[in-house]
């Protein structure tokens, strides 16, 4: 047996769970705890018997996909790692660890990297793989990590999506049975339009809002990704089954050749494990997505007026500066310019000419940009625009000048919305990217805002950037190359607001996230949808960046739109110029009662009260969100449809018990101004009463609701 240089134990304390690794006496590395106590875990026997922490394909378990597959440039099929060293760096109040191990045989390495943040209990875990072999080497699987779990018989998973367009959020929750479980996307540009790249296992059984084993797992990519969950029957116990779990980039249709020295580095997994329940997971993935990812954490988002389901492409500036005055009046804080606004020789009267030419439409727009931006000034609102940088109709002058500039194969390409995808491995094509930005930012000043959106897939995979044998490589380097460009934007003009899109939330995930402030969570705005789909999301994401507006979709009354937006980062998409005078009400009390309650909405504590989506009653959705000193807090209730179960009782948990507080209930549907509840008629009652832990059976909030599309807003505040 050889002496090996590396600790004998390898633990990673995430902050309320971790995980221990250790080398055996063959060098090979073993998990030796996993979970809670994870972290603390010791050897019982010799860690030849534990498994393996990250198999290889050709390693020890010949009956399983294993995480690392690569072929080598000798045409060697196999990898056989050894651990070759540890090291460990703390990095304020954080741990990075970095576990190195070498292949047998070739000349491989392959670094386990894991970052822990302490504070909020998610661990950052990739992997980075180079070599020095005579030629390139090929992965044909490449996960982020590979655990392995015990669960039971009624283990469950929850994943999130539909079938693309419009169907973002989907919430699907089912047992985990033996067999391979595989949750994947492709397309590339908007993958998450499919599947959100985000996860929740209850290794033994169902959890809920605050009890159950659970784990939270988000894979931190811009492009395709895979969930694979491997499950099998063990042999020693009656019930017991194990779970391999692999996540990171899809490498379907994606194998990835790597040249000698070269690195490869997966996406990150960031993921954590909670004893208590869901509510943990949320709110360990709502403070780290506040420390490390979100751009501006503390910044209260703006109200948004965006012209798109208003107008769509029917508008000049006469028309946009009256929907401005209506703005301003309304008392929003910007108006968004959507899509239209440019092309001259092929102007964007429609999606079907005009994308990549990125000048003003002087016949629409005869004061240009400036003179749009003055006029927002003029009325003391922000002024916001659309682009799709990465995008070019086969109409417009840049295609005419760079038919070479795009994603294609020798194939005739796909089109799609009638336009391509512009090759973001040419470094031409990313200085057009950025010139796009810096040449509408820089002489603009009075543009604060952009919706950066990409409305197709990558169909025809291939890039003359790419040698042959290396074209499949571009399902992993469009992500790096773009997320370049979106460095280079943000870092350039920093005070400008990025809202991120990719039709709807095609590109909602932890990682493009950084160089953003919010995302447009679905194009689907049907507030009875949008209810289940905010509540997934919320899930991992706090809902100052999901934005939430006031749309006709679905055709539902206007107040119960406005409240459901309400529970997230709130705006409007409507013309107001076609609003009833009942209407434009209904619009001035989501407006104040926005004033009141965004800050907690957007910085507050989240609690998922009533759930639209799992149990035997859908029908109804409650939500809250309380201040982080407990002096005040916002109740959303809300009847979808018609309900099947007996009025529930709204519990809510979330301020001081011995503290007396003022409950308001918010009246947006009323015409009648004089209707809405003031303050002196108050409900008064304290933390406990409205947690019912001072053993009352009747809930003080009294759900009145019975006809579908109907909501309550109750705002509490302290009582000095
Ligand atoms: C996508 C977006 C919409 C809108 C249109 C404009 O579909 O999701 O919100 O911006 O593009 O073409």
């Amino acid at each position: 047996m050889t002496e090996l240089p590396t600790p004998d134990l390898i633990a990673v304390d995430a902050g309320g769970w971790g995980l221990t690794w250790a080398a055996d006496s063959t060098g090979r590395l073993r998990q030796i705890g996993l979970g809670p106590e994870g972290h603390t875990a010791q050897l019982d026997v010799d860690a030849i018997w534990y498994p393996e922490a990250f198999p290889t394909w050709g390693g020890g378990d010949p009956f399983r996909a294993a995480p690392l597959r690569i072929t080598h440039a000798n045409g060697l099929t196999t990898t056989r790692l050894v651990v070759e060293r540890v090291s460990r760096e703390s990095i304020n109040g954080s741990e990075l660890v970095i576990v190195v191990c070498r292949d047998e045989l070739v000349d491989l390495t392959v670094e386990h990297h894991l970052r822990t943040h302490p504070p909020s209990g998610i661990l950052e875990q990739w992997v980075e793989i180079h070599h020095d072999q005579a030629e390139p080497i090929t992965l044909a699987d490449y996960d982020s990590i590979g655990p392995l779990l015990l669960t039971s018989e009624s283990a469950e998973i929850c994943h999130f999506g539909g079938g693309g367009w419009a169907t973002e959020w989907a919430w699907n929750t089912e047992l985990l049975t033996t067999g391979t479980k595989t949750l994947d996307s492709f397309g590339g540009v908007q993958p998450h339009l499919q599947r959100s790249p985000l996860l929740l296992v209850s290794p033994q059984g169902p959890s809920t809002e605050s009890s159950g084993e659970v784990l939270g797992l988000s894979i931190v990519w811009g492009g395709n990704t895979r969930f694979a969950l491997d499950v099998r029957r063990t042999w020693d116990t009656s019930d017991g089954l194990n779970l391999r779990l692999r996540a990171g980039a899809n490498p379907v249709g994606a194998e990835y050749r790597l040249d000698p020295n070269e690195r490869f580095v997966t996406p990150t997994v960031a993921w954590t494990w909670s004893s208590a329940g869901r509510a943990t997971i949320t709110e360990r993935f709502h403070a780290w997505s506040r420390a490390r990812v979100l751009r501006d954490p503390d910044r209260l988002r703006p109200l948004v007026v965006n012209n798109w389901e208003a107008v769509f492409f029917d508008f000049d500036h006469d028309r946009l500066v009256d929907l401005m005055d209506r703005t301003a009046d309304l008392g929003a804080d910007l108006f968004l310019l959507d899509d239209g606004w440019f092309g001259n020789n092929h102007p964007r009267n429609d999606d079907n000419a005009g994308l990549g030419d990125w000048e003003v439409n002087t016949s629409k727009l005869s004061g240009g940009l400036a003179g749009l931006a003055d006029a927002a000034a003029e009325r003391d609102i922000r002024f916001g625009i659309w682009l799709e940088p990465e995008m070019v109709n086969p109409e417009s002058d840049l295609y005419e000048a760079h038919p070479d500039w795009i994603v294609r194969t020798e194939r005739e390409p796909i089109e799609h919305r009638q336009q391509h995808y512009l090759d973001p491995l040419r470094p031409e094509v990313r200085d057009f990217e950025f010139g796009v930005f810096d040449q509408t930012l820089t002489p603009n000043p009075g543009i604060s805002y952009v919706k950066w959106d990409a409305n197709r897939p990558i169909t025809d995979p291939g890039s003359e950037m790419l040698s042959q044998d290396q074209q499949s490589n571009i399902w992993i380097d469009h992500v790096w190359a773009t997320w370049a460009v979106m460095a280079d934007v943000a870092r350039a003009h920093p005070e400008v607001e990025l809202m991120l899109c990719a039709s709807g939330g095609g590109r909602v995930d932890h990682g493009s996230l950084r160089w953003f402030h919010e995302f447009w969570t679905s194009d689907n705005t049907d507030p009875v949808v949008r209810a289940r789909l905010q509540w997934a999301c919320s899930m991992f994401f706090p809902a100052s960046v999901m934005a939430a507006h006031v749309t006709r979709w679905g055709e539902r009354p206007l107040d119960f739109a406005c409240a459901v937006a309400l529970s997230a980062r709130f705006g409007f998409d409507l013309d107001l110029a076609s609003l009833s005078s009942d209407e434009l009400a209904v619009c001035r009390r989501a407006v104040a009662i926005a004033r009141r309650t965004q800050p907690l909405v957007q910085h507050g504590r989240l609690h998922r009260l009533i759930s639209p989506v799992e149990g035997d009653d859908t029908s109804r959705a409650c939500l809250a969100y309380s201040a982080e000193d407990r002096l005040s807090a916002v109740v959303f209730a809300y009847q979808l449809e018609a309900s099947t179960s007996q009025t529930p009782a709204v519990w809510f948990d979330g301020l001081e018990a011995d503290r007396r507080y003022a409950v308001v209930e918010s009246e947006l549907g009323t015409t009648d101004d004089s209707m809405a509840a003031t303050p002196a008629e108050a409900l008064v009652v304290t933390g406990a009463e409205l947690a019912g832990s001072d053993g009352r059976d009747s809930a003080p909030l009294n759900w009145t609701l019975e006809a579908p599309c109907t909501a309550i807003i109750w705002e509490i505040t302290a009582i000095a």
